[in-house]
């Protein structure tokens, strides 16, 4: 594992506050250890006791099988998501409680009660079903982050159709691309959604993406910033006529706990997005109980997790998990910095926040624009942040500490992933004490291993291959309709273990430090996007002949992209031609994914097999000398010439 090293010095711990301690649900290391141990030593009966706190309609026969790579959770049981994260508190007499707090960028609010929320998810289901959609559908939601995208899931949880959410950044490519693959007959989605005072015309992606999917039988398109658009006759449906006589009463069917849920698109390495699946039963527990644990809920708490519904953060902690904790979500439409630097601070203090959960990419803006948009506001509700999606760097964490916690709060590092459903390892707030830049240690049942390359265990302080190697209620269960890419992917690197596709260490306190990705997946702005997407969408131009894309360190984004780009003989490179492949990459993938820099050259350096080795360009991307072994490129002037183009 040469090529994972580390180069970390940071040795400062921050035990729980007492103060946080004396309240939390689990207050100190001895309680964390020894649940996590009754975790590990056995799993079913810990599950089992987790699953009794949810509702189900038939409870379960058997709490785990596992035939790797396959797993199955709560065999027998049949419950219904949504229902366990609305009914369930209206029935208990909490319907008057809130359940979201909703601000628009343009400033308007809205609340909606647990009681009210259930409303409109009952009305959406029986305006869903009414229009034809079918248990087992698949249906994608295309929207920006409004309260009706949440009820979208809530419904399609409900009825058990199937939801893919898209992130509302995608173009109409990488939408048809989902769709087909999804085979949805349905799309959900909006005129078009608020992103920095502009509209981003959403249902006009939806439009061009629909030219090449026949399969899709019906839009459902939601009013909100009333930009013009065309509906189609026989397709297209007004949100408000769809629940227009739509009774506010349904009834939650009794689903099979291994009844799909949602497919999430994630980039793998290979062109295709992999549909990460994941079915009813295992991931309600997991999200419920990572939730009630890693955030230490409480029913009085104003809950904000930052990220948009369109990842994994979105459905597990905005939607799913804090929902089946009778919180109060709070739900941001609209970018951080509009129409100031201090919106988030400003929405903190005026919300009375408790606890935040932002990603790291975020707290490198924040801190690049200044502290004095921060200590302008009142942040002393808050109580505990959290941050996911990529390694923070130390000197960020201290800074989220200091100036957004007041040092007083505890930061929850939580590392996970698409695929696992949920928090996998993090610090539990009031119990384990935290080292900027590591996520400690695993969440109960989960057991991680760091394994060299040859399959054994690495030593203490030994970058290897994170994998985890026994199930857990909320894993993935395949790659949508392709079991076998599924099994490739996860468990061929090592038998019947699934890997994670991450590096990493453990030190000698046994706390896990990541080291991000071993492949060339690239994390930009905190999301993950696999290069070869990047790469064919260059190359879809005209005067492209080959493109390489490559991560380099970037001080706000985490990584920024360059693209090393040759063109056909006929083409030669411009300005003109360099903002036309931009704009390209912006057009077809989305405006975050755009290169900081595109660079054209003469040739790639390329294995004698054909693969380019991205390694060297990333060092050169990265301003570096290629130093490593060079033995294995093709022709060794292609690398000096590249070179010198730089300077
Ligand atoms: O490389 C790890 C990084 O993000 C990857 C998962 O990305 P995605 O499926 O898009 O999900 C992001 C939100 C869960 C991981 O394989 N990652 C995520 N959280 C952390 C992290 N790396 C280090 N520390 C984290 N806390």
């Amino acid at each position: 594992m040469s090529s994972i090293k580390s180069v970390s010095t940071e040795s400062r711990v921050f035990e729980p506050p007492a103060e946080f301690a004396a309240k939390a649900k689990i207050g100190s290391r001895e309680a964390y250890d020894k649940l996590y141990a009754q975790s590990i030593e056995d799993p079913d009966a810990f599950w089992a006791e987790r699953a009794e706190e949810l509702h189900w309609f038939t409870k379960p026969t058997t709490i785990s099988q596992w035939d790797p790579p396959f797993a199955k959770w709560f065999l027998g049981g049949t419950t219904n998501l949504a229902y366990n994260c609305l009914d369930r508190h209206v029935l208990a007499g909490n319907g008057d409680r809130t359940a979201l707090i909703f601000e628009g960028e343009p400033g308007d609010t809205r609340t909606l009660t647990y009681a009210e929320l259930l409303a409109e998810v009952c009305k959406l289901s029986n305006g869903l079903l009414d229009s034809g959609v079918k248990k087992g559908d698949r249906v994608i939601i295309y929207m920006g982050m409004v309260p009706e995208a949440a009820i979208a899931m809530l419904a399609c949880a409900r009825i058990g159709a199937i939801h893919s959410v898209i992130f509302g950044g995608f173009a109409a490519e990488a939408v048809r691309d989902r769709v087909l693959d999804a085979g949805a007959t349905t799309i959900l989605t909006q005129d078009g959604a608020w992103r920095r005072g502009k509209v981003v015309p959403l249902k006009a992606q939806v439009d061009q993406a629909c030219e090449s999917c026949p399969g899709v039988v019906r839009t459902i398109v939601l009013r909100r910033t009333n930009n013009d658009i065309t509906m189609k006759e026989g397709r297209d449906l007004e949100w408000a006529a769809v629940l227009d006589g739509a009774s506010a009463e349904h009834e939650a069917p009794a689903l099979d706990a291994e009844h799909p849920l949602f497919i999430l698109y994630t980039s793998g390495t290979t062109g295709k997005p992999k549909g990460v699946l994941h079915t009813t039963g295992g991931y309600m527990v997991y999200a419920h109980t990572t939730t009630k644990y890693v955030f230490d809920m409480r029913p009085d708490d104003v809950y904000w997790c930052t990220a948009d519904v369109g990842w994994v953060t979105g459905h597990s902690y905005i939607v799913y998990g804090p929902l089946a904790n009778g919180t109060q979500v709070l739900m941001y439409e609209g970018a951080p910095n509009h129409p100031g630097p201090d919106r988030f601070w400003e929405m903190i203090a005026k919300h009375k926040v408790t606890i935040f959960y932002t990603a790291p990419t975020a707290i490198r803006a924040f801190i690049k624009w200044g502290d004095e948009h921060v200590t302008k506001h009142d942040l002393s509700s808050l109580r505990l942040l959290g941050t996911v999606g990529e390694p923070i760097n130390p000197e960020a964490w201290i800074w989220y500490r200091d100036m957004i916690g007041g040092g007083r709060c505890p930061i929850v590092d939580t590392w996970w992933q698409t695929e696992t459903g949920g928090i996998m390892m993090t610090p539990i707030p009031g119990a384990v004490a935290a080292k900027p830049g590591s996520c400690t240690l695993p969440f109960f049942g989960i057991s991680p291993k760091v394994l060299r390359d040859d399959g054994t265990e690495a030593d203490t302080n030994e970058g290897g291959y994170l994998v985890i190697d026994k199930p857990w209620p909320a894993m993935m269960r395949t790659i949508w309709g392709d079991d076998q890419r599924f099994k490739e992917t996860y468990f061929s690197r090592f038998e019947g273990k699934y890997f994670t596709g991450d590096g990493a260490r453990y030190d000698e306190d046994g706390y896990f430090w990541v080291m991000g990705r071993v492949d060339d997946v690239v994390n930009v702005a905190g999301h993950r996007l696999g290069t070869a997407e990047l790469e064919s969408c260059l190359v879809a131009h005209e005067a492209v002949a080959e493109a390489a894309v490559v991560a380099r360190p970037d001080e706000l984004k985490g990584q920024a992209l360059v693209a090393f780009v040759t063109l056909k003989s006929s083409a030669k490179p411009s300005p003109e031609l360099n903002a036309a492949l931009s704009e390209q990459v912006a057009r077809e993938i989305g405006k975050f994914a755009r290169p900081d820099s595109i660079r054209f050259a003469d040739a790639l350096p390329k294995t004698r097999s054909g693969k380019i080795m991205r390694r060297l360009l990333r060092e050169l991307a990265a301003g570096q000398t290629p130093t490593g072994d060079v033995t294995t490129l093709e022709d060794i002037s292609v690398l000096a010439s590249l070179r010198s183009d730089e300077s």
